[in-house]
C-alpha cells in the first residue's frame, strides 16, 4: 500500500472520489438493515453463540505483561479468560475456571504469580497450566491422573506486540486471518506502541448500532465540526472492503497531521510534547483507519494510534473501550502533550456518542422503519454482512439477516497495483 504505485492509485481514486457527482453506475442499493439485529435477544443470542466464540478479540499488549509470572485478567464479556507468561516467556490465555469446581484462579485485573493457585480447595497449577497439586488427593478415586486436569487454554496470538485470543480451536491463525491488514500495518511504526492511556464509555445501545458510528464519515459536517470535520475531507473518502470482514478507510485531509495536531494543542513533532509515530507516506498525509473485524476500529496519526472496541454487555447495553497508544517514550510519565490529544478526543467521542442512545429507542420504536445506507456508509453494510457470514447466514432467521449485495466490490491485493480507475466502482 506504500509503494510509488499504489500511492498514486490511492490519491487518484481519492481524487475521483471527491470529483464524482453520483453513486458509481453498478453499485446496488443497500437493503434497509432489519431492526431486529439491534433489538432483538434471538439475534443477540446467535451473535453469542456464533460469533463472539469464533473470532479473534484484542486481549492485551505484551507490555502489561512483561516477565514471567505476569497475569492480565481479561475483561471481555462474557470470557472468563485470563492471560500469563509462562516461564518459557510464551503467553498463554486460559480459562478462569478451576478444574476441580470452577472457582476463579486470578480475581484481580493484573499481577504476579509464581504458581496458580485457586483459593477455595487449594489446587494449584503451573504457569502453562499444568497441575501441579491437589489437597487431600487421597480423597479422589485412585489412581488420580493429574494430567489430564490442567486449565483449558484459550488460543492467543501475537500481531506485533498486540495478544488477541479466539475460543475456536479451528480458527484461522491470527496473521493469516489479518490477511493485507497484516502487510499494511508494516508501514504504520506499530512495534515502536505502547498504551498510553484507557477510556472506557457505556452507553445503553446495541454494540453494532454502536459501532456503525464509527464506520462512516458522512456525519462529521454534521456532529464534527469543529473538531475532526475542521481537517477531513469526507467527500474523498476511499472505503476499502477486505477479505475476513474487515475494512480500511482512507481520507483526505484539510491539513497535515502536525498542522491538526497544533491546531487541538499537541504536537507531535515536538519532543517536549510527544514522540512521533514513524508512519508511511498515506498515513502521514491523510487519515488512515481500519477496522478489524468484527468490533476493533484502530484510527492512527502520527501522535497516537487508537483502538476503539465495541463489547456488547446486553442486547442494548455497550462497552466502549478505547485504548489510546503513543510511541513509546522510556521511562517516566507519560509525555505532556497527551493531555491535550486526551482532551480533544473526550470532546471527539462525546459528539460521536451523543446520538447512539435516541437511536437505540428509534430502532425499538414502531416509527422505525429500516436503517437505510448510502454508498458513503458501505463499510456499515459490509460489516453486517460479515457478521452473518461469520455466523453462518443458515442459522440466522430471513427476517434478521443482512442479504449479501457487496462481494463483488470486495477489494483485492492487485487493485493497488492496477488502475484504480477501472475498477473504482468496485467498492
Ligand atoms: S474450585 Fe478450585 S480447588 Fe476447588
Ligand atoms: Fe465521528
Amino acid at each position: 500500500m506504500d509503494d510509488p504505485q499504489s500511492i498514486t492509485n490511492l490519491e487518484k481514486r481519492m481524487a475521483w472520489e471527491q470529483a464524482r457527482e453520483t453513486v458509481p453506475g453498478d453499485f446496488p442499493a443497500l437493503p434497509p438493515l432489519p431492526a431486529g439485529r439491534y433489538t432483538s435477544d434471538l439475534f443477540f443470542e446467535l451473535e453469542q453463540k456464533f460469533l463472539w466464540s469464533k473470532v479473534w478479540l484484542y486481549a492485551a499488549h505484551d507490555s502489561q505483561l512483561p516477565d514471567p509470572g505476569d497475569f492480565v485478567l481479561l475483561d471481555i464479556p462474557g470470557k472468563a479468560v485470563f492471560l500469563v507468561r509462562g516461564r518459557d516467556g510464551r503467553v498463554r490465555a486460559f480459562y478462569n475456571v478451576c478444574s476441580h469446581r470452577g472457582a476463579p484462579l486470578v480475581r484481580e485485573p493484573c499481577g504476579k504469580e509464581n504458581r496458580l493457585r485457586c483459593t477455595y480447595h487449594q489446587w494449584t497449577y503451573d504457569l502453562d497450566g499444568r497441575l501441579l497439586a491437589v489437597m487431600d488427593e487421597r480423597d479422589f478415586p485412585q489412581p488420580f491422573d493429574k494430567s489430564t486436569l490442567g486449565l483449558q487454554e484459550v488460543r492467543c496470538e501475537a500481531w506485533g506486540r498486540w495478544l488477541f485470543i479466539n475460543e475456536d480451536a479451528n480458527a484461522t491463525p491470527l496473521r493469516e486471518w489479518l490477511g493485507m491488514i497484516a502487510t499494511e500495518f508494516d508501514q504504520f511504526g506499530i512495534d515502536t506502541l505502547r498504551p498510553a492511556a484507557i477510556r472506557s464509555y457505556t452507553l445503553e445501545c446495541n454494540w453494532k448500532l454502536t459501532m456503525d458510528a464509527f464506520l462512516e464519515v458522512y456525519h462529521i459536517k454534521g456532529i464534527h465540526p469543529k473538531t475532526v470535520g475542521a481537517s477531513l475531507d469526507h467527500r474523498g473518502a476511499v472505503m476499502g472492503l477486505l477479505p475476513n470482514g474487515h475494512t480500511r478507510m482512507t481520507c483526505p485531509t484539510r491539513m497535515t497531521q502536525a498542522e491538526a495536531g497544533r491546531s487541538r494543542g499537541y504536537n507531535a513533532g515536538d519532543s517536549t510534547q510527544m514522540p512521533s509515530i514513524p508512519l508511511g507516506h498515506i498515513a502521514a498525509n491523510y487519515h488512515v483507519s481500519h477496522n478489524v473485524f468484527p468490533n476493533l476500529i484502530t484510527p492512527t496519526s502520527d501522535s497516537a494510534r487508537q483502538f476503539l472496541m465495541f463489547w456488547p454487555l446486553s442486547r442494548t447495553r455497550t462497552r466502549v473501550d478505547v485504548v489510546h497508544h503513543g510511541r513509546d517514550w522510556g521511562d517516566g510519565e507519560r509525555p505532556a502533550g497527551w493531555e491535550a490529544l486526551l482532551a480533544f478526543w473526550d470532546v471527539v467521542m462525546q459528539e460521536d456518542l451523543q446520538f447512539l442512545e435516541w437511536q437505540q429507542k428509534a430502532v425499538l420504536s414502531p416509527g422505525f422503519k429500516g436503517y437505510r445506507l448510502s454508498y458513503m456508509e458501505r463499510r456499515i453494510y459490509y460489516a453486517h454482512e460479515s457478521i452473518d457470514r461469520t455466523m453462518g447466514v443458515e442459522n440466522i432467521p430471513e427476517d434478521l439477516r443482512a442479504v449479501p449485495v457487496l462481494d463483488a466490490f470486495r477489494e483485492r491485493p492487485e487493485d493497488f497495483a492496477a488502475d484504480p480507475l477501472e475498477r473504482v466502482s468496485a467498492g
